[in-house]
């Protein structure tokens, strides 16, 4: 059956030695639960080595928040899949939202950077979602399906297995203003459906669905405990170890 995961996503936050504590108390507020759900921490790829080298990685899984969507060589300034594996990451972040608008990452350059990421080992955790205006003209099961069938639905039902997605609705993404439970359980029984209708019941069922935006300790019990919510990408309340903590116990 599919996992319950609470994964973080330090976003462009901390520098490495505030990283690095941050990293630490959480290995010591871990140390001696053992939570209901894997626990995963994407960090900047600066801390990447610092933070693999400071937790219980049996424990606390390690990510980035990018990749490249090329495999090597002259192209300034950025790092790639097989980087991020070099350094006992597991896990990348990709397709979030934040660098869909800021960075101008297509459907297609994120099927590039999924590919290269499974090449290399890595476990995507793949953001989907839609804006507030798609929201409001009833455009979001649309907008989500078209995100998946673009960037996804080239691989195989084996490699498709391999993904985590996560579910963010851009206007409850640092604003305070969750989606509802029944919000999230609606699309993500939708996600879980269209990918049924593609790749079979099995591979459907086994897959992760998180749930990301304005998570936090208060909402998190009544999201996790919907059928399709299988656990949270985190951002702020992230970056606070007895606030990351409270989200996961809330398994
Ligand atoms: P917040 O939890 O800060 O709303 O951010 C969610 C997010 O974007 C995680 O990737």
């Amino acid at each position: 059956m599919r996992k319950n995961i609470v994964a973080g996503n330090w976003k462009m936050n901390t520098t490495l030695q505030e990283g690095i504590a941050l990293a630490k108390e959480l290995n010591e507020a871990l140390a001696n639960v053992t939570p209901n759900c894997d626990v995963v921490v994407c960090t900047p790829f600066t801390h990447l080595t610092s933070v693999v080298n400071t937790v219980d990685t049996k424990k606390i899984g390690v990510g980035a928040e990018n990749c490249a969507d090329k495999a090597a060589g002259a192209y300034t300034g950025e790092v790639s899949a097989s980087m991020v594996a070099s350094t006992g990451a597991k896990y990348v972040i990709i397709g979030h939202s934040e660098r869909r608008a800021y960075y101008h990452e297509t459907n297609d350059i994120l099927k590039e950077k999924t590919l290269l990421a499974l090449a290399n080992g890595l476990t995507p955790i793949f953001c989907i979602g839609e804006v507030l205006e798609e929201r409001e003209a009833g455009k979001h099961f649309d907008v989500v399906k078209k995100q998946v069938e673009e960037s996804l639905f080239g691989l195989s039902s084996e490699d498709f297995g391999k993904l985590i997605l996560a579910y963010e609705p851009v206007w409850a993404i640092g604003t305070g203003k969750t989606a509802s439970a029944e919000q999230a359980e609606e699309i993500h029984a939708f996600i879980r459906k269209t990918i049924a209708d593609k790749y079979g019941k099995e591979v459907a069922e086994n897959i992760s669905i998180l749930y990301g935006g304005s998570c936090k300790p208060s909402n998190a019990k009544e999201l996790f405990a919907k059928e399709n919510v299988d656990g949270g990408l985190i951002g702020g309340a992230a970056l606070d170890a007895a606030s990351f903590m409270g989200i996961i116990t809330a398994f």
